[in-house]
């Protein structure tokens, strides 16, 4: 049929001969796209219907309204019936999908027999090794800190943001002392001076608590690794070079370390240690901000502050301490885009590593 013989107005019973026609073409469509392609040649702006309306506007009063009236129903039903195969097929296509990614825990010759250390594990175990061939110690400490510990011995100020409730997990515990989930792992270092055994050269990684909403580079729980050295006359320069051992020891010589002044109420001086960019190693990219460098971590030289409140003497001993996000690390190191994957537990993500 050309679109000319439709400008003349529907003869009788040609809009029922094309609405039935219509009805089986939508009725044996088995997939979306082909019906979309059919809808837009039932109903589109060169379909029938829209030749034939074209048409009304040549005709008398009454044949007008009839037939508009005819038209408008026809075509109401014919939409309502590409609706309901719609639906259908979308269930169709989602059934399928959920199909192809089933998998049968119970079936144990599909299910691969051993699972592996989670990739944020194995990057601190490399940590941990490349710490360990320093000399450092691996020290732990509870999560469940209190507010000493995860801030007042770390000389933050009692009206830091931090502190706020809107910031950290406290615990409704009911003791005088507040507890809360630690921030940060730099508490362990508090109660690693406390022993009073120094010199000092220790590494304490574990897990970390912020009320932060989850996103592609924010998790309400991640893992930090603290290092802390406490001996005769540490220097600035000390904290530089072990920065860069460690991070040429998980990056490889090709990625850069820079340091950059920042403020930390626990250290002083304080800095941001910085390395080149993995995703696009330096030439500036949308990931590191077109600078070329991503954060990984804060660093400084520990302020006294925090030596006299777990009563070591600053006068006779220095040192530093630095801490880093350890699922950030990795992050970068595989070029994963969305940190929420370390806890889906997908194992098409997991088993990738
Ligand atoms: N605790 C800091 C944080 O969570 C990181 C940090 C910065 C640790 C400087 C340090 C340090 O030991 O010296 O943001």
């Amino acid at each position: 049929m050309s679109s000319m013989e439709h400008v003349a107005p529907p003869q009788p019973g040609e809009v029922g001969a094309f609405e039935t026609t219509a009805t089986e073409r939508v009725a044996s469509v088995d997939d979306l796209a082909s019906l979309d392609a059919l809808v837009a040649e039932l109903t589109g702006k060169r379909s029938p219907f829209a030749l034939w309306k074209r048409s009304l506007g040549g005709l008398a009063h009454g044949d007008r309204r009839a037939i508009g009236q005819e038209l408008n129903e026809a075509l109401a039903r014919v939409e309502a019936l590409v609706e309901s195969r719609r639906a259908l097929l979308a269930a169709a296509a989602r059934e399928v999908l959920v199909v192809a990614d089933r998998l049968d825990l119970t079936d144990v010759v599909a299910t691969p027999g051993a699972g592996h250390l989670h990739l944020v594990t194995q990057v601190r175990e490399e940590l941990e090794d490349v710490f360990v061939g320093m000399g450092y110690e691996i020290a732990d400490g509870p999560e469940a800190e209190t507010e000493w510990y995860n801030f007042t011995a770390l000389n933050v100020p009692r009206d830091h943001p931090a502190r706020s409730m809107q910031d950290s997990f406290y615990l409704a515990t009911g003791d005088r002392e507040s507890y809360l989930l630690r921030t940060q792992t730099s508490p362990v270092q508090v109660r690693l001076l406390e022993r009073g055994t120094l010199p000092l050269y220790a590494i304490a990684p574990g897990r970390v608590y912020r009320r932060d909403t989850a996103d592609a580079r924010h998790l309400p729980v991640f893992h930090q690794i603290e290092g802390i050295v406490v001996d005769r006359d540490v220097t600035f320069g000390d904290l530089a070079g072990t920065v860069e051992t460690f991070v040429t020891a998980i990056f490889g010589t090709g990625i850069a370390t820079r340091l950059r002044p920042a403020y930390f109420p626990f250290t002083e001086p304080s800095a941001e240690f910085e390395i080149t960019c993995t995703i696009c190693t330096g030439s500036g990219c949308r990931t590191c901000g077109q600078t070329g460098w991503i954060e990984l971590g804060g660093c400084g030289l520990i302020h006294p502050a925090v030596l006299e409140a777990s009563g070591v003497d600053p006068e006779r001993w220095s040192g530093f301490a630095f801490g880093f996000g350890i699922d950030r690390l990795a992050i970068m190191r595989h070029e994963i885009d969305d940190i929420r994957s370390f806890v889906e537990n997908d194992v098409r993500f997991l088993t990738q590593f």
